[in-house]
């Protein structure tokens, strides 16, 4: 009889899992669906934080639409530049691009940005499931607002270990300043630094205090309009959902949390994280995760979601969204506490939280044991010809005016520089002291890299002309990497504690302040592709690379990716 019953629930095993193959290799072809978006890019003015200031828009919203997808489907977005005098791209932000580099929406690297009154159609398959953004990737514009997130649902049937409502929440900051006058003052000489945002927003929604302007202008500046109430996330009691969390900020690294509740933190960068449970969730711009989020407390009130500043001395205060425990109302004269988050320069918990995310096993493959090759990648400020940059390995990196990918693919030459960009850098340096160094250059340069080869990347933080160490978020296109690891001071290869076991896969991690973050990838997408701080400011000043891989391989470029530069002249034959 034992027997028996032993052999049903094996029979019964079997056929659960016939099941679970039929789903899976045959719902692909079922589910897989193309959305044809139409966005209209515009300048609108827009009270986020009750303060009127112009603002980009897709269709009329900032943050711009959310795309909420199914893994296997093809996005066809065509985007129609009306911003009367500025052009446009948009990337894709954590979606590989898998041999489809000329879609990865970045101007002077895979295309030329859209003209005013022109247009640019995106087309690419969103093959993995998970948290992803879009945002601009023309200049600093970003940071204006054009920016949203994506969602990727595995395929029905598809194993996940997780399956709940989701609550969508996008980061940014905000700044009362346009883009234009932080470039000029970046490229000033002397140069001026652009000082911290004037609020941080949830969902495109901040409170800016009007009173601090003096005289209020009910025009310029209005604490009583709508638009600048906070968000509210709308739950029941007594369940479990996932907020699917993302960081579009120009300059600030956050801390998120929700009064009372715990976070189960699932997912990171479309990646499954071992779970772990937390009471803040520390994210740095660039950065998706998923948390788990159960409504177990008393549901008679309502809690408050906020987030704060940290890694740079906070300036700006901190942003408030409110968890709506329904059918609570909602009462202006009784809205709950924010929690008010960790201190900003507690440097250990925001690194020991990052050594907390491992991959989560059965989903994240394990890296390759070696490396074929390995960067060292110094980060500083320098002074190059009077102006302050951001350098990597005394190299401060400029991007052409004809992208680089078409350049390769079409020959032209004196594009960019083709001297090798630098793999390392003297270790004698000492990352304490504030840099003197005279040589530092700017450049147009690339890391040319062998294809379907291993590559580590060791990222060395060092003091900068202030006199401190900043966090830097870095990002990669085209690929995500393995996080090998953090540690404090400078790297040592005999000492330092790498995870060779079960280490997270990313495609956004932080470098902690006089510190190292080691990461391993695969060059495995034929193309060039940036790797970059994703702090706007930092960014415009120089601090990225481009990775060039197997770029042969990658097809004649389209004419939409064409027209500027010394690309104008070339026809498609
Ligand atoms: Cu999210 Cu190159 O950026
Ligand atoms: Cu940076």
């Amino acid at each position: 009889m034992a027997r028996l019953s032993h052999s049903i629930a094996i029979l019964t095993k079997l056929q659960v899992s016939c099941i679970f193959v039929l789903l899976t290799t045959v719902m692909p072809n079922v589910e897989a669906r193309t959305h044809n978006l139409t966005w209209k890019v515009t300048y609108e003015y827009k009270y986020l934080d009750c303060f009127k200031k112009l603002a980009i828009a897709i269709n009329g919203q900032t943050p711009g639409p959310h795309i909420n997808a199914t893994r296997g489907d093809t996005i066809i977005v065509t985007v129609l530049n009306n911003l009367l005098m500025e052009n446009v791209a948009i990337h894709w932000h954590g979606i590989r691009q898998l041999g489809n580099g000329w879609n990865d929406g970045t101007d002077s690297v895979n295309q030329c940005a859209a003209m005013p009154g022109g247009y640019f159609t995106y087309q690419f398959v969103v093959d993995q499931a998970g948290t992803f953004m879009y945002h601009s990737h023309y200049g600093m514009q970003k940071s204006s607002g054009l920016y949203g997130l994506i969602t990727v649902n595995p395929l029905l049937g598809e194993e996940t270990p997780y399956h709940y409502e989701d609550r969508e929440i996008v980061l940014s900051d905000w700044y009362h300043d346009s883009a234009y006058e932080h470039a000029v003052k970046l490229s000033s000489k002397p140069y001026v630094w652009i000082g911290e945002p004037q609020s941080l927003l949830i969902n495109g929604r901040g409170r800016y205090q009007c009173e601090l302007l003096g005289v209020s202008n009910h025009d310029q500046c209005n604490g009583s309009r709508t638009e600048c109430t906070p968000d509210v996330v709308k739950v029941k009691p007594k369940q479990t959902y996932r907020f699917r969390i993302a960081s579009l900020t120009s300059l600030s690294a956050l801390s998120f949390q929700i009064e009372g509740h715990k976070m189960t933190v699932v997912e990171t960068d479309g990646v499954h994280v071992v779970p772990f449970v937390t009471d803040n969730l520390y994210i740095y711009s660039g950065e998706t995760y998923s948390v788990l989020v159960t409504t177990d407390q008393n549901h008679s009130r309502n809690y408050g979601i906020s987030i704060n500043v940290i890694a740079r001395k906070p300036e700006t205060p901190n942003g408030f969204a409110i968890l709506n425990y329904e059918p609570n109302p909602l009462d202006a004269q009784h809205l709950p506490q924010p929690p008010p988050g960790p201190l900003w320069n507690d440097t250990d918990s925001q690194r020991n939280q990052s050594l907390a995310i491992k991959g989560l096993r059965g989903y994240v493959p394990a890296p390759p044991k070696t490396a074929d090759k390995v960067l060292h990648l110094l980060n500083t400020q320098n002074i190059v010809n009077g102006f302050k940059v951001w350098a990597i390995n005394n190299v401060s990196h400029a991007l052409p005016d004809t992208p680089y990918l078409v350049a390769l693919k079409l020959n032209i030459t004196d594009v960019f520089d083709p001297t090798p960009a630098p793999e390392d850098y003297d270790h004698s340096y000492n990352i304490y002291k504030i840099p003197e160094n005279t040589n530092a250059t700017t450049s147009t340069s690339i890391y040319r890299l062998p294809f379907n080869k291993t590559v580590d990347i060791i990222l060395q933080n060092a003091k900068s002309m202030g006199g401190d160490s900043e966090t830097h978020p870095w990002h990669l296109h085209g690929h995500n990497f393995w996080v090998l690891g953090f540690g404090k001071d400078k790297f040592n290869p005999s000492t330092a504690s790498l995870n060779l076991e079960n280490p997270i896969m990313k495609n956004t991690v932080p470098l902690f302040p006089y510190g190292w973050t080691a990461l391993r990838f695969r060059t495995d997408n034929p193309g060039i592709w940036l790797f970059h701080c994703h702090i706007e400011a930092h960014f415009y000043l120089g601090m990225l690379v481009l990775f060039e891989s197997g770029s042969d391989m990658v097809t004649k470029p389209p004419q939409q990716n064409m027209g500027c530069g010394k690309t104008k002249n070339y026809i498609n034959p």
